[in-house]
């Protein structure tokens, strides 16, 4: 038995002390006094939440363990206060068979610190036009399905892949972007991308497949998710699709809710991704829709790059930023501190949300009888995000220097401490 004092949790919208007693995996007791001598952790008034959820996360392994491995990326995402992830298939060997992501799937629990669900590649190499075997690929395992980091190219293997993802009823996630719209393009199309000349990406290329996919995806009933959503077109064509009743969710990562092109000052590939920060204008709607509900969920899009290639020229670098270990901090602080957002709509978007629509296996609260994935929040204490705290072997990050409140102090992981900073 452990025994967690003080904590702070959420009933009825309002914040109370509790102690809360775990049992094997389990949360067995929630009480205001437990008066027993068990193996006790003093919260000390920290908030005490489910753990958090990320549906977006790239941990390299295999293929990649330069980057990152399943051990150091769960490792952060338990100091992020995540205790269930799914991971992209973006690796090599990439898993697009019932066999290889059998392989991953072993891989994942061996490795994981934390929960890691594994998604399937939608077809070969996540490039090949014919689409892989997903009735194969859901048997043995896979949560979901993504060619993230590629679009899908033509319209007929998205139809196919959603056909097969209905069939078996998992959500399908699109990476958008339209390839014939690239130019080479490498940060946003606009004022400051000619600013810097820096080539652009014009938000068509993922507005405009997005079109493409929401038509298709009304015709076959799949549960369509938008990754990393960017742009206000997307978001008005999501708004209008579920008004329309077509089965779509869409995700946005904590850096398009709080930067823009305009914070690349000069060039550092610290700010480049894929989907590139884009205009104020941009920003504002994601965040618009992220309030509204338009957007469902927050996920981090995790991708951690090594140090000497990120520290190439903006133009050879690759895409992607860290994200795990600095979005509750970041949200918590810029969105609830704030006033923009409550903690509960911040805890919907971050746990209920991809648990629900996911379909995953995991607790949306601090309950009896509930499994205790539990992350422990100091939301009172203030810090700077420095890459020196990392878990991640990623260190590539433009957040380095913010200043945030809101420190994972503890981890459990099926009532286990994975992590822990008092
Ligand atoms: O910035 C990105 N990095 N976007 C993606 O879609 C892929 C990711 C990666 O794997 O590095």
């Amino acid at each position: 038995m452990q025994l967690i004092k003080n904590a702070k949790i959420l009933e009825n919208n309002h914040l109370v002390t509790r102690d809360v007693l775990i049992d094997g995996k389990k949360i067995v007791e929630v009480s205001e006094h437990n008066h027993s001598e068990f193996d006790t952790i003093d919260a000390k008034g920290a908030f005490l939440s489910s753990g958090l959820v990320d549906v977006h996360v790239h941990f390299r392994e295999p293929g990649f363990d330069y980057k990152e491995t399943i051990a150091t990326g769960s490792q952060a995402a338990a100091r992020g206060g995540f205790t269930t992830v799914i991971a992209m298939p973006n690796l090599n060997p990439v898993p697009d068979t019932a066999e290889r992501i059998a392989a991953q799937i072993k891989l994942n629990e061996t490795n994981g610190m934390v929960h890691v669900k594994q998604y399937g590649a939608i077809s070969a190499d996540l490039t090949a036009s014919k689409v892989s075997n997903i009735a194969e690929m859901a048997a043995a395992g896979a949560v979901a399905f993504s060619n993230d980091g590629k679009g899908v190219q033509t319209a007929d293997t998205m139809l196919q892949a959603m056909l097969a993802a209905a069939q078996v009823d998992k959500p399908l996630a699109a990476h958008l972007e339209d390839d014939s719209l690239l130019h080479g393009g490498v940060m946003n199309d606009g004022e400051q991308s000619k600013k810097l000349k820096i080539p652009g990406i014009t938000g068509l290329a993922e507005s405009s497949q997005l079109a493409r996919d929401l038509v298709l995806a009304k015709a076959t009933g799949v549960h369509y998710h938008v990754a990393h959503i960017s742009t206000k077109e997307s978001v008005t064509l999501v708004r209008i699709a579920k008004l329309q009743g077509v089965n779509v969710t869409a995700e946005v990562s904590p850096h398009h809710v709080l930067l823009s092109d305009t914070d690349i000052k000069g060039d550092n590939a610290l700010f480049k991704m894929n989907p590139p920060l884009r205009s104020q204008a941009d920003r504002q709607a994601v965040l618009a829709g992220l309030l509204d509900g338009t957007i469902d969920m927050i996920a981090t899009d995790h991708a951690p790059h090594g140090t000497a290639e990120k520290n190439k020229a903006f133009r050879e670098a690759p895409f992607g930023i860290t994200g795990i270990e600095t979005s509750f901090q970041l949200l918590y602080t810029h969105l609830v501190r704030s006033g923009v957002m409550t903690l509960e709509t911040l805890l919907q978007r971050m746990i209920s949300a991809p648990i629900t629509t996911f379909k995953l296996d995991a607790p949306t609260g601090v309950a009896v009888g509930a499994t205790a994935d539990l992350a422990l929040f100091d939301l009172d204490h203030q810090e700077t995000i420095s890459v020196a705290d990392f878990e991640s072997k990623g260190k590539n990050t433009p957040f380095i220097g913010w200043q945030v409140y809101g420190k994972t102090r503890a981890t459990w992981v099926d009532g286990k401490l994975v992590y822990q900073s008092f």
